[in-house]
């Protein structure tokens, strides 16, 4: 298949800037569309990447996007939304409305692969709107005609240099040493954001990925509880991690909801409900994961912080 030119929704995030980043070494074209160019601003350097403004939810807009483009990744999602049955409405549109109409578009635009991102434990009978919306949106995905050649990767909870889950239990412990937490026994086997990125670019062009659906993993299985006090340990701000019942849990989420960037709802403690860890191997073809030791310490240890802090200071950024 000719592999030149690659959409990818959503592009400008956590996973999409690693991805971006492999796509353009391999030598391809990349075009990431943006609901605000401020926001992809770190990818404008790249040379092989343009980045759009564009709202994907405009079926006009979204056929522009796919012209000319020899595949798409799908990594637009969202963690909150207004609750709704069996899920509320941003979850409806980015999970499953977004994926229906992609799979429309490509059909109309002759695009004949997809790589689609979707999340490990995803169920139509999650426990969260967020795990049956994503159920939904992989649904949309599979029931696609002969025409398109899809994969679907569901992660577990990923790391890496700005990830919003290590780092966010890192800032916390910085100023509560005792800290509460919901969900504390989960499991979780976090994947780091450079395999899932290679995994996704890899994909693309290989013939034994298409009409595959592959978990996404890290080589070792830890508790919530034993993940925040690995962070307190490598972040030099030990703490005191307090295991909270569910009722209380609930209590908590409830209020940290209504805050603004709100870093955790109900919902997302109704997802970890659901162990996120795989059954068999970690990534597909039996690649060997990186272990989260090897690069928790590299973003999260207080020498790189301050570095980081001093970095950028000196470029005038914002930390
Ligand atoms: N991070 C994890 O731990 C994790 C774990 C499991 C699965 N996943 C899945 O991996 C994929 C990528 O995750 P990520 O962590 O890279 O996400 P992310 O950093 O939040 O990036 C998602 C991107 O989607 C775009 N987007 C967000 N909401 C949108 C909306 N309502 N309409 C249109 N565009 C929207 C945003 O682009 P603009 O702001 O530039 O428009 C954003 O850059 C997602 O499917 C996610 O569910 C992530």
């Amino acid at each position: 298949m000719k592999l030149e030119q690659v959409l990818v929704l959503g592009g400008s995030g956590f996973v999409g800037t690693s991805l971006a980043n492999r796509l353009a070494e391999r030598g391809l074209r990349v075009r990431i569309p943006t609901r605000r160019r401020a926001r992809a601003g770190h990818l404008l350097p790249l040379p092989t990447v343009d980045v759009i403004e564009a709202d994907v939810h405009d079926d006009a807009a979204l056929e522009r996007l796919l012209e000319g483009v020899d595949a798409v990744v799908n990594l637009v999602a969202v963690l909150h939304s207004p609750s709704g049955k069996p899920y509320g409405p941003e979850f409806a549109k980015a999970h499953v409305a977004l994926p229906r109409r992609l799979v429309a578009a490509c059909a109309r635009q002759g695009v004949r692969r997809l790589v689609h991102v979707s999340a490990l434990g995803a169920a139509e009978d999650g426990p969260s709107e967020y795990l049956r919306s994503k159920a939904a949106g992989e649904a949309a995905i599979r029931a696609a005609g002969r025409g398109l050649e899809w994969t679907i990767v569901r992660p577990s909870v990923i790391f890496g240099p700005g990830d919003r889950f290590l780092n966010l239990f890192a800032g916390l412990l910085r100023f509560i040493p005792l800290l509460p937490i919901g969900g504390a026994g989960s499991r979780l086997q976090p994947v780091y954001v450079e395999d899932v990125a290679e995994l996704l670019a890899a994909s693309l062009s290989m013939p034994e990925a298409v009409g595959q659906t592959w978990d996404a993993a890290g080589p070792r299985v830890y508790t919530l509880e034993q993940l925040v006090e690995y962070v307190g340990e490598v972040s030099g701000h030990r703490g005191l991690v307090i295991p909270l019942p569910g009722p209380l849990a609930m209590i908590q989420a409830a209020v940290m909801e209504r805050l603004p960037n709100s870093p955790l709802s109900r919902d997302n403690l109704r997802s970890l409900q659901k162990d996120s860890v795989v059954q068999g191997d970690p990534l597909p073809f039996g690649a060997a994961p990186t272990p989260l030791e090897a690069i928790a310490p590299l973003y999260l240890s207080p020498q790189r912080r301050r570095a980081s802090f001093f970095g950028a200071a000196q470029q005038g950024r914002e930390f």
